[in-house]
């Protein structure tokens, strides 16, 4: 199938003013400026597929916005290319942009001084959407994301979650095939995030809506993406489905046996034990060189157990491992 996102060695390179060490050293750079280059964006490639939804994630810095930025055609690349449905965002970025939903957490496209549904209106003329397109949306829209409640509230008066989702609905009322999230729930309360990832589940399954979603909330990618790709300094260093990152990030499991008396010799040749508290033993294996069945049955021919529990790494682990690996 075609990709709806073709990313190829995208590079961004950025100018930053060199500062230098200690008083000596600013002064002499307050005097005499001098520049450096550094690459936000160091050569990313990936392609992202109809109806995907994809986590980009990676630590503070990693090149996130800066992708997003390239993609929607706000920054331009110092090299490499980029096709959204088709079309190069630098080449034409006003039919890209009539392709594309963007979402920033942090800000919003809504007009703080008029009310809810006049900023829709407004938008609907910015965007040049026709009327019954626009109806259409609406009904769709305001159904999912409740907004009939607020809609004729003024901007500045709606509540962070009910911003969001206005500014959600502002971001689809032109139809794209393409919708960027950065940071979609930041701040909201357990609800709102529901509601929120609720209306991407349902207009991906409706419409066939891609998704590409930053966040550092480990919620939204487990409940959301099927896919990950994760950047850090510039690059990609991991791209694959969620499932296969965590096993291939963490592959460490963990066996917690309870003994009935101490004994002396709690070893084992494919286990490390990597803490004791009293009758209580942990043992660290990794799944490919023996399974917790194999751990399990070798320790109970010697040693008396009482209790045991093992424990599977979950995404947070395996985020904490991606962001401390690299
Ligand atoms: N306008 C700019 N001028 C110079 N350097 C920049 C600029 N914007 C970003 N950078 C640098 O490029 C790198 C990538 O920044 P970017 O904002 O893309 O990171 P991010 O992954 O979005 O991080 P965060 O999770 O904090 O939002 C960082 O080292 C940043 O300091
Ligand atoms: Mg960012």
């Amino acid at each position: 199938m075609e990709a709806v996102i073709e990313v190829i060695d995208l590079v961004k390179e950025y100018t930053i003013a060199k500062k230098g060490r200690g008083l000596r050293g600013s002064l002499k750079s307050l005097l005499f400026p001098q520049k450096t280059k550094v690459n936000g964006v160091d050569g990313i490639s990936f392609s992202i597929a109809p109806g995907e939804i994809v986590g980009y994630i990676g630590p503070n810095g990693a090149g996130k916005s800066t992708t997003i930025k390239m993609l929607t055609g706000i920054l331009h690349p110092t090299s490499g290319s980029i096709k959204v449905c088709g079309i190069s965002p630098q080449a034409d970025r006003k039919a890209v942009v009539g392709k594309l939903g963007v979402v920033f957490g942090q800000r919003t496209q809504l007009y703080w001084d008029l009310r809810l549904g006049e900023s829709f209106e407004l938008l609907r003329r910015i965007y040049q959407v026709d009327k019954a397109t626009y109806e259409e949306n609406m009904a769709v829209l305001g159904d999912v994301l409740k907004l009939n409640d607020f809609i004729d509230t003024p901007v500045r008066q709606l509540s962070l979650g009910q911003r969001m989702r206005g500014d959600l609905a502002a971001a689809m009322l032109h139809s794209p095939s393409v919708l960027f999230l950065d940071e979609p729930t930041i701040g909201l309360d357990a609800d709102a995030k529901h509601a929120i990832r609720d209306f991407i589940k349902e207009m991906n399954r409706k419409m066939g809506l891609t998704v590409i979603l930053t966040t550092h909330d480990l919620d939204d990618v487990e409940q959301l993406c099927s896919r990950l790709v994760v950047v850090n300094h510039g690059k990609v260093v991991e791209d694959g489905p969620i499932d296969s990152i965590i096993g291939k990030l963490t592959p460490h499991r963990l066996l917690v046996v309870e003994l009935e008396r101490p004994c002396d010799d709690l070893s084992h040749p494919a286990a490390t034990i990597i803490k004791q508290e009293g009758l209580k033993v942990w043992y660290q294996f990794e799944k490919v060189r023996v399974t917790a069945a194999e751990l399990i049955s070798d320790l109970s021919q010697k040693l008396p157990i009482q209790d045991l529990s093992v424990k599977e790494p979950d995404i947070e682990d395996a985020i904490r491992a991606v962001y401390k690996g690299y």
